[in-house]
């Protein structure tokens, strides 16, 4: 289920609230700059459909939010929990880093962790099937896909080629719980 934790970002063991209501993680996220939404397939999407295929199904959506945001390219991401260089990916982004542009993603399967770095609190986004991330240039944050990642996601870019990490060099990432190694409260 989607959720979004709140912490201080001094606090990593004792979240302030919690959430799994997908209207209060929009108004929440925001407050703080952050796009979030939920998006349906237009047409169903087979179990073992492509990457043409998938980005068929959320045609209008992906229109509305090239045209919104200046993004030019669409790509697909999936990984497999039987992925041999899955614990090389997933520390790939398990540090703070920024980008110089916005990462925005949508997943169409499966799930992952964003933790979002925003003034004194992080934010931590556990995005299923169905949500929509929009993580603005220089937004402090990192992302895990657990130690079994499995995902489908679309992402978009203004320019992938720009599309690099730059790491803040602080350790907070590893005192915030793991995701895929975390109790969430039901
Ligand atoms: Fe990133």
């Amino acid at each position: 289920m989607s959720t979004l934790i709140r912490y201080r970002d001094d606090t990593p063991q004792l979240p302030i609230d919690q959430t799994d209501d997908g209207v209060l993680i929009a108004q929440r996220l925001a407050e703080i700059g952050v796009g979030f939404e939920r998006w349906q397939a237009n047409v169903p999407l087979a179990p073992d459909a492509g990457q043409e295929d998938i980005l068929a199904a959320y045609a209008i959506d992906l229109a509305r939010l090239k045209a919104q945001g200046g993004y030019t390219t669409t790509d697909v991401v999936r990984l497999r929990p039987d992925h041999p260089d899955r614990e090389v990916l997933r520390q790939k982004f398990l540090d703070e880093h920024t980008h110089s542009e916005d990462e925005v993603r949508f997943f169409v399967e499966g799930s992952g962790a964003f933790y979002l770095h925003i003034g004194t609190q992080v934010h931590q986004v556990i995005c299923e099937r169905g949500d929509l991330l929009k993580v603005p240039a220089n937004t402090r944050h990192w992302f895990d896909m657990g130690p079994h990642p499995l995902f489908t996601a679309i992402r978009v870019f203004i320019d992938p080629a720009g599309w690099v990490g730059h790491f803040t060099g602080e350790p907070i990432a590893r005192d915030f719980p793991r995701y895929g190694e975390q109790h969430v409260a039901a």
